[in-house]
């Protein structure tokens, strides 16, 4: 059964739609012993998590001395409180982390009884194991600097690997956009009576592609890419049947937009009709929009687990407040969260 859209009016202004699946924790947050705070990676999406809590964003400092260094000023009391930090570790990416981890310092050092890292995006992700010979695990090492920063738990969406969690010794939740991609398509209205198919850009992507496929009810295919180079892709193969068919490129994230213009062209090429693409963290590294403007692709759809460079007629940003909203809440009451991996 697709999920009844029901509108917020605190957000229906900002054209946040909250599906009642969702919302169904009769609790609110109003008036608990528990602050939210923001850094500069991603104010928009803290303020509308706010929004659908209904409760206030406090006011922290976050800027830096002239020497580049990282200042944070946390500018009320936190001693006793239930803390959520709400951080995008996108680009800049290492200032971004640096705003994280030093705002959960001084959260700790002014005594929160409890700290939450909420990470709609979390960065470094794709260093998550050495790939070769004397290389890092950048991903690791990330989640080592929150926990010893002070965090006692992290919320955080779509991580490129799942075994990302695992590299934490403090409880992290993992939450899924494919939800709110499948209710667009299910519920949109432009996918109906169309011949689809959900390809998945590499092999790493099968899994979730293949969630996504069996959600929305169509086919998969696969793209079996391979990279000569960082942030260079190329497509070798694809199993599966596109001729004919309108397709649904799932990803976890895009960044130069590489995979996603190469696989859009080899589906074309093997007589696939319209493309459109989903991913859930809209890196959008340089001059990619321009890129992927110029491309084939009909649409892209995304979330705002980080604020996109700018707006463009083929991308429509889909919010994960109502998401990360209804995690907070089940958190801060303990209870279960399994509701939103639907
Ligand atoms: C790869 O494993 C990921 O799932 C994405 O396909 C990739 O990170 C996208 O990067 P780019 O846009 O630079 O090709």
């Amino acid at each position: 059964m697709n999920p009844k859209v029901i509108e917020k009016p605190e957000l229906k202004n900002k054209g946040v739609k909250v599906f009642s699946s969702l919302d169904d924790v009769n609790l609110s947050l109003k008036g608990e012993n528990v602050r939210f705070f923001t850094g500069n990676s991603n104010r928009a999406l803290a303020q509308s998590i706010c929004d659908y809590l209904d409760v206030p964003l406090s006011s922290a400092t976050v800027t830096k001395f002239q020497n580049q260094e990282i200042q944070v000023k946390i500018e009320e009391s936190v001693r006793g409180k239930d803390v959520y930090v709400i951080q995008s570790t996108c680009k800049p990416v290492n200032d971004n982390l640096m705003e994280l981890l030093i705002m959960i310092d001084a959260l700790s050092r002014a005594s929160a009884r409890q700290i939450t890292a909420v990470v709609p995006h979390y960065g470094y992700a794709k260093q998550e194991k050495k790939a070769s010979g004397r290389e890092p695990i950048s991903a690791k090492l990330v989640a080592n600097l929150i926990t010893v920063a002070g965090a006692d738990r992290v919320i955080t969406i779509d991580l490129h690997a799942a075994a990302i969690q695992g590299f934490f010794d403090i409880p992290v939740d993992n939450l899924y956009a494919m939800p709110i991609m499948t209710d667009y398509v299910l519920n949109d209205g432009k996918f109906d009576n169309k011949d689809l198919v959900v390809v998945s850009p590499d092999a790493g992507g099968v899994a979730r592609a293949r969630g996504f496929a069996d959600k929305v009810g169509t086919s998969l295919a696969i793209v079996f890419k391979r990279r000569p180079k960082p942030d260079e892709a190329v497509v070798m193969d694809i199993v599966g049947e596109v001729k004919g068919k309108d397709v649904l490129i799932y990803d976890d994230m895009i960044s130069t937009g590489g995979t996603l213009i190469k696989t859009a062209e080899a589906l074309i090429e093997k007589g696939a009709k319209e493309i459109y693409a989903f991913a859930t963290h809209p890196i959008f590294a340089g001059s990619s929009i321009d890129i992927i403007e110029k491309s084939p692709i009909k649409e892209i759809v995304v979330t705002d687990t980080i604020p996109i460079p700018r707006a463009s007629s083929k991308i429509k940003v889909l919010s994960v407040a109502p998401l990360l909203g209804e995690a907070i809440k089940r958190n801060y009451f303990n209870l279960s969260v399994s509701k939103l991996f639907r």
